[in-house]
């Protein structure tokens, strides 16, 4: 329909990046192909140029299927229909972009013309792989383009950069080429893999980390990409990757994935499988703050600033070699439960497991019990059971109750009936 809607004004329309560099794949490789996310490039002059013709062709597509939502980004330049946000229900977004070009008049039909606007959009793209487009209108519907070698590359398995200069402009591109290469088992090719160590050694962190108006989109695509990687099964592979190429240093130039930080990663996994319902925070989130917090106290804050995390995150990582000494000063002095119980309940779940992470056995060993057991810990007897006793309700029903509790964590009362006696 997308097609059809263009051939009738006159215009080019192409699927381009991720989704033709799948197909391609889904061809050379076994495997099911699931795409949800496609990017479209009209390319089309339009009359009042006041409009982009991807706007107009998403207004003509929802105009047909009325059940798609319609989004538009930017003056006038892009557009998205989406299908169902519901992450339950499988979704599909569809981003309609303009070619550059289309502000130019032209004759559709110049094949020379269309042919420099959409490889002009397309050399813009990070990689050869995601720089190939298939043409969805006529002439020659379903023919491929592909300037750049993008399907030699599939085939040789690697990823390549277009131009020298696109991780300086972007240096988040890094991590893109790193997740792809993980993803499918690509090799970066090798000047590629120098254009990412010239891109670093110019100075990628004052760029991801300063501020101008240019920043901000940059550190927010930064975390994007984080978050891509630390979501997927390969994280830890991706972050091996991404270290190897120096290019943790976009987070901070003096995070290393050294040997104590994977043991602490790792521990963090076995943890994320224990308390995986009770979680606040997705583990994404989670990996990425113990990232953070393997820096040193006075970057942690700034760096979290840097990636835009949410203000809990960033406090959380602030405060985090208080609370560690505090800790770590008071846990080995306490004889009861209850005195764990009281200073470790003031902390969230992702500060004890950030502090579990980085301390001694003996605290973690205490910390992982708190979490385990002691924290679920209830008085034996309810509000009810004080009320059959005889207990007026009032303010006080709140002292009973935290005085029963900390009798049953240290031990003093195991039943009901117990409790009973401890109150007479
Ligand atoms: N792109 C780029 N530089 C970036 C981000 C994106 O050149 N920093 C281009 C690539 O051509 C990419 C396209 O925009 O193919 C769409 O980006 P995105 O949807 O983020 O990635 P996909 O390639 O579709 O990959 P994924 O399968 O991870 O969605």
């Amino acid at each position: 329909t997308a097609s059809q809607e263009a051939e009738k004004r006159g215009w080019h329309l192409y699927l381009v990046g991720g989704a033709v560099r799948d197909l391609l794949l889904a061809e050379t490789e076994t495997g099911t192909l699931m795409i949800n996310d496609i990017d479209l490039v009209v390319d089309g002059f339009h009359k009042t140029a006041s409009v982009g013709a991807g706007v107009e062709l998403a207004k003509a597509l929802q105009e047909i299927y009325k059940n798609a939502r319609l989004e538009i980004h930017g003056a006038f330049q892009t557009a998205a229909l989406l299908w169902h946000k519901d992450p339950e229900l499988n979704s599909l977004w569809v981003d309609i972009a303009t070619s550059r070009t289309e502000f130019y008049p032209y004759p559709a039909a110049n094949p020379e013309v269309e042919a420099s606007s959409i490889r002009q959009d397309l050399y813009r793209r990070d990689f050869t792989i995601n720089a190939m487009a298939l043409r969805l209108t006529s002439p020659r519907a379903g023919e491929l383009l592909d300037f750049f070698g993008g399907f030699l590359d599939l085939q040789a398995k690697q990823i390549r950069i277009l131009h020298a200069n696109s991780f300086i402009e972007d240096p988040t591109r890094i991590y893109r080429g790193v997740r792809f290469a993980v993803r499918f088992g690509f090799e970066i090719e090798k000047r590629t893999e120098e254009y990412i160590h010239y891109a670093i050694n110019s100075g990628v962190y004052d760029r991801t980390s300063q501020k101008n108006s240019k920043t901000p989109a940059l550190q927010t695509r930064l975390k994007t990409e984080l978050k891509y990687i630390l979501l997927a099964p390969y994280w830890q592979s991706a972050l091996k990757l991404l270290d190897n190429l120096g290019a943790l240093q976009c987070i901070h130039p003096t995070l290393k994935l050294d040997s104590e930080l994977c043991r602490q990663l790792n521990l963090l996994e076995r943890c994320l499988g224990r308390f995986d319902r009770k979680q606040t925070l997705s583990n994404w989130q989670i990996r990425l703050e113990a990232l953070i917090g393997y820096l040193k106290p006075e970057y942690r804050a700034k760096v979290a600033k840097n990636l835009q995390l949410a203000d809990d995150s960033i406090a959380r990582l602030k405060n985090l070699s208080h609370t560690q000494a505090e800790i770590i000063t008071l846990l080995p002095t306490f004889d009861h439960p209850s005195q764990t119980v009281d200073l470790l309940k003031k902390y969230d779940l992702p500060t004890l497991i950030l502090i579990a992470l980085q301390s001694s056995r003996k605290i973690r060993r205490k910390i992982w019990q708190y979490l385990t057991t002691w924290a679920n810990v209830q008085p034996l007897l309810t509000g009810n059971d004080l009320k059959e006793l005889g207990y007026k309700p009032s303010p006080k029903y709140k002292q009973i109750l935290d005085d029963l509790l900390t009798a049953t964590l240290d031990g003093l009362i195991k039943d009901k009936a117990e409790a009973r006696e401890f109150l007479a």
